[in-house]
């Protein structure tokens, strides 16, 4: 792509920002607040441009969501307590900028790109990009055909994923989802991590850091956090803050891993910004900018011309209701999902992965052939087994009647060694292919 220049030779966008900057500075102020919004009258800004209102105390940032009568109507990126009638207004002349670049890795920030682990400041160790990215052109990306491994058997083998590939983890609350994308942050072979936390209790996110990354795990992951009690907005802009960082090292050739739990939380944050903007309420009291943001979300996912970036979302399933709006929208645009049941983890199998219910649309792409017949022998046995268990529970099924289901049964203790596995361990690929060959061909 080739970036546009102005006669002086500066790209121009570099140069309308100085512009911006050399600009005598105008001052408006504050004439409503009410609900998420804001009024201000007095600056000229651009819809996307960040004002800062300074309400004495903390200055408070600001976005322009609609112009219009010599009026700007904001939505605060942070709390709005505190701003009176009146209080000063000065517009940046820049949308929300995020920081970029390797200088990341290993920082935790907040909502909005600022750090919040008390590291040095970022300032001039990164760059600085507009929020909103180009996301790229389907005949521009490469296909997925490479393999992104996750230490974890039962996915490597039987839902294996692929780089550049979308993956939903569906499940009910506290099922599991969490633990496995820690799990999978600590065993896979991605290059670079990117972890957005959006939405999530804050007793969980040092809990997250601390015990589940430890330094060693934190040296190659940048974390990007936005918990339940932050604005709407700020929860929000955290998902397309972690995948704007994402993008960057795509774009210089890395395989990236962007783990967001979760995008139930992320398309509540847009229900409540939507309403508070005077939206109809439409499905389950979602407007339909939520339907719109989501895909504009999960498709910046994906490969590029180089590099990739997988996306594991995890989604909240209310009631365990699979065909709830969010999860059904989540699995239409993703290419995969894992599901975790309730069932599995009530009887203490870890992690709790219904192999049968989950797919990965590019497992055919990314695993050889012998290999992809010993997985799918694995789920014809499971299968097998599952078809008939009701009859083995009341004592109907007798032995010799079906020699699948008989080997099913004899190998059943084996396939449960198999796909359990704790927290703390992690299986290279190769190791959980060659264990799961020793089953299936015994
Ligand atoms: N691999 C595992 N081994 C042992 N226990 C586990 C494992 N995974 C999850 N658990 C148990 O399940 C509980 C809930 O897990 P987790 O917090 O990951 O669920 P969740 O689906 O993220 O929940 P929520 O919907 O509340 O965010 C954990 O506290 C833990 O006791
Ligand atoms: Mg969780």
């Amino acid at each position: 792509m080739t970036t546009a220049t102005a006669p002086s030779g500066l790209p121009s966008a570099l140069l309308a920002r100085a512009r911006a900057a050399a600009r005598p500075q105008v001052t408006g102020i504050v004439t409503g607040a009410m609900g998420l919004t804001l009024t201000v009258e007095g600056v000229v800004a651009a819809v996307g441009d960040l004002v800062e209102i300074d309400p004495g105390t903390r200055p408070l940032l600001a976005e322009v969501v609609a112009v219009g009568n010599g009026r700007l109507t904001c939505m605060p990126l942070g709390t709005l307590s505190g701003v009176v009638a009146g209080a000063p207004v000065r517009a940046t002349g820049l949308p929300l900028q995020v920081p970029v670049g390797e200088a990341l890795l290993g920082r935790v920030l907040d909502g909005l790109g600022r750090p919040v682990d008390g590291g040095p400041p970022l300032a001039a160790r990164v760059s600085w990009v507009d929020l909103a990215s180009e996301t790229p052109h389907a005949l521009a990306r490469t296909r997925v055909q490479e393999p992104l491994t996750f230490g974890v058997r039962a996915l490597d083998t039987l839902v294996p994923c692929g780089k550049g590939q979308r993956l939903g983890i569906f499940a009910g609350s506290g099922v599991g989802k969490s633990s496995l994308l820690a799990q999978i942050t600590r065993g896979t072979d991605a290059d670079v991590r990117v972890i957005g936390l959006i939405g999530e209790r804050g007793r969980e996110v040092r809990e997250f850091i601390e015990e589940n990354l430890g330094p060693e795990g934190m040296a190659r992951t940048v974390v990007v956090v936005a918990t339940s009690d932050e604005p709407p907005l700020v929860r929000l802009k955290a998902a397309f803050v972690a995948t704007r960082i994402a993008e960057a090292f795509r774009d210089q050739g890395r395989d990236v891993l962007l783990l967001m739990d979760s995008i139930t939380r992320t398309a509540m944050a847009q229900r409540e910004v939507g309403l508070s903007a005077g939206e109809p309420p439409a499905t389950r009291g979602y407007p339909p900018s939520v339907f719109a943001m989501m895909p504009q979300l999960l498709e910046k996912a994906g490969t590029g011309a180089t590099g990739s970036i997988t996306g594991l979302y995890t989604v909240l399933v209310e009631g365990d209701d699979h065909n709830e709006p969010i999860a059904d929208t989540a699995r239409s645009i993703l290419d995969g999902h894992i599901v975790l049941t309730r069932k599995l983890a009530t009887v203490g199998h870890f992690p709790a992965i219904d192999v049968l219910e989950s797919i990965s649309r590019v497992a055919t792409a990314v695993v050889p052939p012998p290999l992809m017949a010993d997985a799918r022998e694995i789920r014809r046995l499971m299968g097998a087994l599952r078809d008939v268990k009701e009859l083995i529970e009341i004592g109907a099924y007798q032995a010799g009647s079906d020699p699948l289901v008989d080997r099913a049964r004899e190998l059943a203790p084996q396939i449960e060694a198999f796909l359990q596995q704790s927290m703390g361990e992690s299986t290279p690929a190769p190791e959980a292919w060659a264990w799961l060959q020793r089953i299936v061909r015994a």
